[in-house]
């Protein structure tokens, strides 16, 4: 297939190429367009043939359900048979923005968004293009991210057109996003209300709006598959590097000396080594290709950078990245969530 590739300017939005755009995603294609969190796969939500698509292109298994985007809340009510106070309190106070909400679905969705589930995920996203796109197509658009399935979210254009160039109609090129990964996703059908996925939202930030707000156990466990998650989508391998991966946890101190300590190991060993730092430390390692993700005292920093340099390590064809683990706090917790992930949970604690 022929993928068209689109420039915009985020300040200065040309509204013919997004007018174009959203005509493909009317009439059943597949477009790639940035939001604030990570670029989507977005196709016409009440078309279960064009749904169908987004999971041939991302090799995405068909039970993982996708979201539904729109652009207002009115838009939004169609979707949704039910809608309890504490997610309109919510829906207020986060959107638009980076946190997606598990409801029970009305009729008119099609199969394929939800994956047979009787709920449907539903957010706004903020970002300007992604905004005007959802509204001129005049559908919800389901999006996944725009990732082949199982490898690191994209946060630019040119990580989707590594992953899914000829497999899709069109690429909206806008830069870089914001936050970095993905939306959190709440379950409000069950109560209390139980974050599915951490993402751009905190849970002290859901907790100030709604009391009592936890987390799937399946996300404490920080060693491989001991619990089902509540997400279809948190029981597959995710956001992966080609590279193996390894997380080093502990005190700082204890940290680099342990990463200095194996890099020299696996560099003896002939290994392309990557060291994933921080601006705290990353002048402490001697061997390997050292990224640092930013300052430690900023998670924010942190999560905006992580799949871009897990991407860039592979561009860079290294063969294990060794990683310093973050404080679990903010949109640490999220950060920390997608690296364990990434590592398939190959922690050592020092
Ligand atoms: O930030 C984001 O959320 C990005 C941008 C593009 O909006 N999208 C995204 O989509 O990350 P995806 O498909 O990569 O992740 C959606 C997550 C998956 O873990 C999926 O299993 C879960 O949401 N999900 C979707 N519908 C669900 C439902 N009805 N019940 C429970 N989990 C659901
Ligand atoms: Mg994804």
């Amino acid at each position: 297939m022929e993928t068209k590739i689109i420039k915009l300017d985020i300040n200065n939005v040309d509204m013919d190429k997004l007018r174009y755009a959203a005509g493909v995603i009317r009439d059943g294609g597949l477009v790639a367009f940035p939001t604030e969190t990570v670029y989507g796969l977005g196709a016409n939500g009440l078309d279960g043939s064009a749904v169908e698509k987004i999971y041939l292109a991302k090799g995405r298994p068909s039970d993982n359900p996708l979201i539904l985007h729109v652009a207002a809340m009115k838009a939004a009510e169609p979707l949704i048979s039910e809608i309890p106070a504490d997610a309109f309190k919510l829906m207020e106070r986060f959107w638009p923005g980076p946190l997606t909400l598990v409801l029970k679905k009305s009729e008119i969705i099609p199969r394929a968004v939800t994956a047979g589930l009787d709920t449907v995920a539903v957010r706004i996203p903020s970002h300007p293009v992604a905004l005007a796109l959802i509204r001129e197509a005049g559908v919800p658009v389901a999006a996944p991210s725009a990732n082949v399935s199982g490898r690191p979210s994209p946060t630019r254009a040119s990580h989707v057109i590594e992953d899914l160039y000829s497999k899709v109609d069109v690429i909206i090129d806008c830069g870089s996003s914001k936050v970095g990964l993905e939306s959190t996703v709440l379950d409000m059908t069950v109560v209390p209300p139980m974050v599915l996925r951490p993402g751009g939202i905190t849970i002290s930030q859901l907790n100030e709006v709604i009391k009592g707000i936890r987390n799937d156990p399946a996300l404490e466990q920080h060693q491989k598959h001991i619990l089902k998650p509540k997400s279809p989508g948190m029981k597959y391998r995710h956001y992966s590097p080609k590279a193996k991966m390894v997380i080093i946890e502990g005190d700082l101190k204890k940290v680099s000396d342990e990463t200095n300590r194996m890099a020299l190991e696996y560099v003896q060993q002939g290994r392309i080594v990557g060291i994933l730092a921080t601006e705290q430390t990353r002048y402490l390692y001697k061997d390997g290709m050292v990224i640092s993700l930013g300052d430690r005292e900023n998670p924010g920093e942190l999560a905006a950078k992580l799949f871009d340099a897990l991407r860039e390590f592979d561009g860079k064809q290294v063969d294990v990245i060794i990683a310093e683990a973050v404080d679990d706090w903010g949109i640490g917790t999220a950060v920390m969530n997608r690296m364990r992930k990434a590592a398939g949970y190959n922690i050592v604690k020092v």
